[in-house]
């Protein structure tokens, strides 16, 4: 999957990746001026679709882009490339950029035509929650370097990508960042969950971090649960490095397990039990967002 036969949706149409064609003016591509998400399907079963067409919504109305598609135009949409590139673990990508102009210039551009594509790729399989199956991350950690809107799922990810490269370049699979007070923000494409004493924690809401929908659903589904404490509030970098168990959750991802941090394990260094029972209740009630 995933090659220039699959087809994708471009300017209102269905088409193989190798006809899809935007302008060079497309601000997409001139600024990044855009919003996007990324929406886990199994199986031809969406999950948490309503929650991301919402938050895709909300970053249109943020950077005041003007759309007149709802819920059930997007999950058309997917549908049809589900039907068409084949079933199995995908991610949807759906994207709206502001449009193209003919001129380059900064500020928004009236009566122009937002772009919308989407596309869908594989993903792998679910983490199946067995401690000794479940792939196992190592990260790295740096002061973050993004914006200050990152509550805003922008196409402009130079940042981010800047950040995913450090891991990259350090051998590891994300990095983790911390803002100038020295508290934990996210990662580079992930939110980050912290476990200590059995009490579950993750940083709250703000302009610092993305509100992902993995996040929204895990702390969910765990409270609804109620057997372990959650907290949601600014984590100190200290209490990352003495955590038992560290988390990323992402939509591709959904809960992953770290087992070390800037070289150094993370807590006894294997995957922690607290991990196996969110990743079973995640598994079991995913559907149901
Ligand atoms: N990344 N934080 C950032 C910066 C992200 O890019 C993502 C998602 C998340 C997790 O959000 P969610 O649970 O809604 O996927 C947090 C996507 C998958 C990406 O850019 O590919």
């Amino acid at each position: 999957m995933a090659d220039y036969n699959n087809i994708v949706f471009l300017h209102g149409q269905f088409m193989p990746m190798s006809e899809a064609k935007i302008s060079p003016m497309d601000r997409g591509f001139l600024f990044g001026d855009g919003i996007y998400e990324v929406v886990p399907s199994y199986d031809a079963k969406l999950v948490g679709f309503g929650l991301h067409i919402e938050r895709m919504q909300n970053g249109l109305d943020a950077i005041g882009i003007k759309l007149n598609m709802g819920v059930d135009d997007w999950r058309n949409i997917a549908q049809n490339l589900i039907e068409k590139n084949g079933k199995g673990n995908l991610g949807l990508y759906l994207h709206v950029s502001r449009g193209a102009d003919v001129k380059r210039f900064h500020a928004f551009p009236e009566n122009i035509q937002p772009t919308v594509f989407a596309y869908a790729f594989t993903i792998p399989a679910p983490p199946i929650a067995d401690k000794l199956k479940v792939k196992q991350y190592s990260v790295t950690s740096t002061e973050d370097l993004r914006w200050k809107r990152c509550q805003i799922k922008s196409t402009s990810l130079l940042g981010n990508v800047m950040h995913f490269q450090q891991g990259r370049e350090a051998g590891v699979d994300e990095t983790i960042l911390y803002n100038q007070r020295d508290e934990l923000t996210e990662a580079s494409a992930c939110n980050v969950f912290v476990v200590k004493n059995d009490v579950i924690m993750t940083p709250p809401l703000d302009n610092q971090l993305l509100p992902g929908i993995t996040r929204n659903m895990v702390l969910d589904i765990l409270r609804k649960d109620g057997t372990l404490h959650i907290q949601e509030r600014p984590i100190s970098m200290t209490e990352v490095h003495a955590a038992d168990e560290l988390w990323l959750t992402s939509s591709s991802k959904e809960i992953a397990p770290v087992v070390e941090l800037d070289g150094q394990p993370v807590g006894n260094g294997r995957v922690g039990d607290i991990w196996q029972l969110a990743q079973t209740l995640y598994s079991a009630n995913k559907h149901n967002y």
